[in-house]
C-alpha cells in the first residue's frame, strides 16, 4: 500500500470515444504518432493526475433529513440512544417509503454529483431504508436508473438486512424469510450486484448473517458485511471464512479479527468519517491493520445519520489525523483497493492502458497535500469514462466532449 508507482513527468492518453486509457506512463514514452490529429491537450503541469476515488460504501438512495439528531449527538447523545428511542435509520425507513422513485431519484443524483464534484468517480450504492418488499426494490431500481443515466460507475448492493424493522421485532424468522425472497427476487430482476448485512446488537445476529450469506450465495450475489462497527462482535474472522468481498467499519475489530483479514481476501474498509460523524470517539485501528497485512479500503459511508460526508480527500484527511495511515496508504484506499471491494479492479482504481479513463487532476504540486488540505476544494479537473464532468474547478453538464 505504500508503493503509488508515482511518474514525475508523466502522461494519460484517453481514447474519448471508447471512455478508456491507452496510454499512462512517462511523457518521453508517449505514443505520439498513434494519436489522433485531433487530439485535445489537457495541461496537468505541476499538478497530481491520478484515477479517480471510487466510493466503494454508501447509502446514497434515501428520503428525509436527521439533522435534528445531528445536534443531539452534539449535546451528549449517543447513535444507539437516539436509535432505540425511535430516531435512527427507522426514522430514515418512514421517509423513505412514503417517497417516489422519481423523487428518490432525483435527490440521489444530486448527492452523486456532489461526490463527483469531490473527485470520486465510482460509487457503490446500498438500498436498506426501506425493509420491505416494494420499497427495497424501488431504492435498487434508483441505483440501476443512476447507473444508466451518470456518467460514472454505480454498483448496487441489496441491504434489506439493514436493521430489522418494528413490524417485524417479534417475528424476526418472517422478516429473515422476506430477505430470502428479496434476494431471488433482486437476482432475477437483475437489480442488485452484491448483498450487504449489518452484523451488530442494534440489527443481525452472526448466525442470522450465516443464514442471509448462504442464500446470497445461492443466488450469485458476493457478500459485503457491516462489522465490528462498536465492538469487537468476531464478526470480521466469520465474514473471512464466509469469504465476504468486504468487510466494512471495523472500528472495534480484535487482533482475532486483524489475523483473519490479514490472511484472507476480503478488503477491510474504513469508515473514518463515520466515527467523526457520530461522535463514537472510535477509530479502526488501521496502522495495525496494515502492519498486519489487512488490504484497507477508505470509504464515505454517505449516508443522513451518521455519516453525511461526501468527500473522500476528507476522509483521507480523517485517515491520516485518526488513524495514522500515511499518503500514500490513504490514496492506494481510495482507488485501487476500494475497486477490489468492489470486485472490478480489473476496470478502474488506477491509470493503466485498458482500464476505464476515470482520470482526476488534483491542484496541488505534491499527493502528500491532498489529505493536508483539511476541506479544501482541490479537484481540477475530473474525467469519468473519457469526458469532463468537471473542468477548471467547475462541474460540466454530462456528456460534454474532451
Ligand atoms: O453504515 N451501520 C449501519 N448503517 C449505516 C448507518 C445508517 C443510518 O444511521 O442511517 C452505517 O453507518
Ligand atoms: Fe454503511
Amino acid at each position: 500500500m505504500s508503493k503509488l508507482g508515482l511518474i514525475e513527468q508523466g502522461a494519460v492518453a484517453i481514447d474519448s470515444v471508447q471512455g478508456t486509457i491507452v496510454f499512462a506512463g512517462p511523457v518521453s514514452a508517449l505514443p505520439r504518432d498513434q494519436l489522433a490529429p485531433s487530439c485535445r491537450l489537457v495541461d496537468a503541469s505541476g499538478k497530481v493526475v491520478m484515477p479517480g476515488f471510487v466510493d466503494s460504501h454508501t447509502h446514497l438512495v434515501f428520503a428525509g433529513t436527521r439533522a435534528d439528531e445531528f445536534y443531539r449527538r452534539a449535546r451528549g447523545e449517543t447513535y444507539q440512544e437516539i436509535a432505540r428511542g425511535g430516531g435512527g435509520i427507522i426514522k430514515t425507513v418512514q421517509a423513505t417509503r412514503q417517497a417516489t422513485e422519481d423523487e428518490l431519484y432525483a435527490s440521489a443524483v444530486g448527492r452523486l454529483w456532489q461526490l463527483y464534484s469531490n473527485g470520486t468517480t465510482a460509487v457503490e450504492s446500498k438500498s436498506g431504508y426501506g425493509l420491505e418488499r416494494d420499497t427495497e426494490l424501488k431504492c435498487l431500481r434508483v441505483n440501476r436508473r443512476l447507473a444508466q443515466d451518470s456518467p460514472g460507475l454505480v454498483f448496487s448492493t441489496l441491504m434489506a438486512a439493514h436493521v430489522v424493522p418494528p413490524e417485524y421485532t417479534e417475528r424476526r424468522g418472517a422478516y429473515l424469510e422476506l430477505v430470502r425472497d428479496l434476494t431471488g427476487e433482486v437476482t432475477a430482476l437483475g437489480v442488485a450486484d452484491f448483498h450487504d448485512v449489518f452484523v451488530d446488537p442494534l440489527a443481525f445476529t452472526v448466525d442470522e448473517a450465516a443464514q442471509i450469506s448462504s442464500q446470497g450465495r445461492w443466488a450469485g450475489l458476493r457478500l459485503k458485511l457491516h462489522a465490528d462497527e462498536f465492538g469487537d462482535d468476531g464478526t470480521a474472522a466469520w465474514g473471512v471464512a464466509e469469504n465476504a468481498l468486504s468487510i466494512d467499519h471495523l472500528a472495534g475489530i480484535g487482533d482475532g479479527g486483524i489475523a483473519a483479514m490479514a490472511a484472507g481476501e476480503s478488503v477491510a474498509t474504513l469508515l473514518p468519517a463515520t466515527m467523526f460523524f457520530s461522535r463514537t470517539g472510535m477509530f479502526a485501528p488501521a496502522r495495525r491493520m496494515i502492519d498486519a497485512g489487512c488490504p484497507v479500503a477508505l470509504a464515505t459511508d454517505l449516508n443522513p445519520g451518521s455519516s453525511l460526508v461526501y468527500s473522500m480527500p476528507f476522509v483521507m484527511s480523517l485517515a491520516v489525523l485518526h488513524m495514522g495511515m500515511s499518503a500514500e496508504e490513504c490514496i492506494c484506499a481510495s482507488t485501487i483497493n476500494a475497486a477490489y471491494a468492489l470486485d472490478a479492479a480489473g476496470q478502474i482504481g488506477s491509470l493503466e492502458a485498458g482500464k476505464r479513463a476515470d482520470v482526476i487532476v488534483v491542484d496541488v504540486p505534491d499527493y502528500e497535500e491532498i489529505a493536508y488540505h483539511v476541506g479544501a476544494d482541490l479537484i481540477r479537473d475530473s474525467i469519468i469514462a473519457g469526458k469532463f464532468v468537471k473542468r477548471d474547478g467547475r462541474m460540466v453538464p454530462a456528456n460534454s466532449n474532451i
